[in-house]
């Protein structure tokens, strides 16, 4: 029988630490409905100890997803473990995942442990989680730049305690594929318990190399679990990329010799509910789910592709998603077919108030605009005024003039805590203007750190998306927003990233 290899997702937890990436908690839950359509094997849904949002938001996830195991993050002490735990009570199958570090820099510098205390503080912390759960992952944080031989001592004395995943974070970036597989080998055949537990990658991109040193790790060193996100979400460079490692070991089959449980078809509407989420653009370019992944330009690959398609292509774009890119509805679609897709798209309304005020919107949409792809409703889904209707900020209307040698005007109205504000001011261009006039009422002083456009379904008629990220007392946030009007999605994107960091600066007054 071939053996699977298991796919662990991380894009709540490890993808959310990306400066500017965090989720509400309804927009975690539809990522994961989503990956449970996509059928990942465990979704980290959040490190439940570090605020009461994200225990809340683990928790909310343990209740609804019943396809998946749901992991919460824990450091390797009582407390933490404990509060993962109860976050986790509710899973159908749940798992700890403990991390404690293993390299001299951190236990020196960071930790200011000996390696005997961190020893003990791993051997013990497992001891008590296993008493609350039979699911306990183990990582030893900065795994690759340890020392192989206090590592090999670490993870005996965890797997004896009962841990039945061993995780080996290269936490840094910092492996080389075949260096890390070797790492990974070795650990596997020194350590005398090895075969108690499942063995775990968990790379970050640092040097580019996060799916080629996943890899290594399956292939040389026989890890069976791969931890990875969305787009390669997370902190720097970020993580392993899911479709990449996915797609590469399904199509070379033949290599890796082993079975994944991903429906590789859901990769793409999957992808575009993260990117719109958090505001991080997918570049044309990248690896299976970028607008040119599949797009042949040179006429001597388009004459190959259309003689026979494997002149050119590895995979099929249908196989990841791509065929769904299809007119779905337009201006005469109904209430029920509008529903039907949100339903196929994996959108999850609460209730029908929001179905109606969704399909509002979208039929102001259609009016606009002839044909609605699934990357406007996911964008519509994801425009705040839709699903959030007591968000502090909402945009309401605007206008603005501009012409050649006219300094632009604009007049933006939108809500504050329900009551409607009309802010007013001239700028170097109109979407300067209009994000002037919000700012001339709202006076967040928040630095823009990103502004960025992107259309959404490629053609001139299509919506435009726009990114905004904005600073403010150490907190960094990504407000997403789209119209076919910029300049309107430009506002929408502003008071989206206003409305974070409201909400963030509330979640750090309620800790105290
Ligand atoms: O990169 C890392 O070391 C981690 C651990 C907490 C698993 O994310
Ligand atoms: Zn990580």
């Amino acid at each position: 029988m071939t053996e699977k290899l298991i796919i662990f997702d991380t894009t709540l937890r490890d993808g959310e630490q990306s400066p500017g990436a965090s989720m509400t908690r309804d927009e975690k839950l539809r990522i994961a409905r989503q990956l449970e359509r996509l059928k990942v094997d465990v979704i980290e849904a959040g490190f439940a100890a570090s605020s009461n949002g994200d225990f809340e938001c683990v928790k909310a996830i343990a209740e609804v997803i019943k396809d998946a195991t749901i992991c919460s993050l824990a450091r390797a002490n009582d407390r933490d473990i404990s509060r993962a735990a109860e976050a986790l009570k509710p899973a159908a199958s749940g798992r700890l995942h403990l991390f404690l570090a293993t390299s001299a820099l951190h236990m020196e510098k960071k930790l200011r442990m000996t390696p005997d205390q961190v020893f003990e503080q791993a051997k013990l912390s497992v001891r008590f989680a296993r008493n609350l759960m039979g699911d306990i992952e183990f990582s030893p944080e900065d795994g690759y730049r340890s020392d192989p031989d206090f590592l090999c001592r670490v993870i005996e004395a965890v797997i004896a305690e009962g841990a039945t995943t061993i995780n080996v974070p290269d936490t840094v970036g910092y492996a080389i594929p075949e260096l890390y597989g070797n790492f990974i080998k070795n650990l596997r055949e020194r350590i005398p318990n090895s075969d108690k537990a499942v063995w775990s990658v968990h790379c970050h991109n640092d040097l580019g190399m996060a799916v080629a040193n996943s890899l290594a790790g399956v292939k040389i060193g026989g890890a069976r679990q791969v931890e990875c996100t969305i787009n390669g979400l997370g902190e720097r460079a970020g993580n392993c990329s899911l479709e990449e490692v996915v797609m590469a070991v399904k199509t070379r089959k033949d290599y890796f010799g082993l079975d994944i449980g991903i429906d590789t078809k859901h990769i793409l509407a999957t992808s575009r509910m993260v990117s719109q989420t958090t505001g991080f653009v997918i570049q044309p370019n990248k690896a299976v789910v970028g607008a040119n992944a599949f797009a042949h330009a040179s006429g001597i690959h388009q004459d190959g592709v259309l003689k026979a398609r494997d002149t050119y292509e590895i995979m099929r774009a249908e196989d990841v998603g791509w065929s769904a890119n299809k007119i779905v509805l337009g201006k005469l679609s109904g209430r029920n077919a509008f529903k039907q897709r949100l339903q196929e798209l994996g959108v999850a309304m609460e209730s029908e108030a929001e179905i109606n005020s969704a399909f509002v919107k979208f039929k102001d949409l259609a009016d606009r605009k002839s044909d609605i792809f699934d990357e406007d409703i996911l964008a519509l889904v994801s425009d705040e005024s839709v699903t959030h209707h007591n968000e502090q900020y909402g945009f309401v209307s605007l206008s603005q003039h501009s012409e050649t040698g006219e300094r632009p005007q604009a007049q933006v109205v939108f809500t504050v805590a329900g009551k409607e504000v009309k802010g007013q001011s001239d700028g170097n261009g109109p979407v300067d203007a209009s994000l002037k006039a919000i700012e001339s009422h709202v006076k967040s002083g928040a630095e823009m750190v990103l502004y960025s456009v992107n259309a959404i379904s490629g053609s001139t008629e299509s919506q435009g998306e726009v990114t905004v990220r904005l600073q403010n007392s150490g907190r960094v946030v990504n407000g997403v927003g789209s119209d076919p009007d910029i300049v309107v999605a430009s506002a929408k994107a502003y008071l989206s990233a206003l409305n974070k960091l409201q909400s963030k600066a509330d979640r750090v007054a309620a800790q105290g």
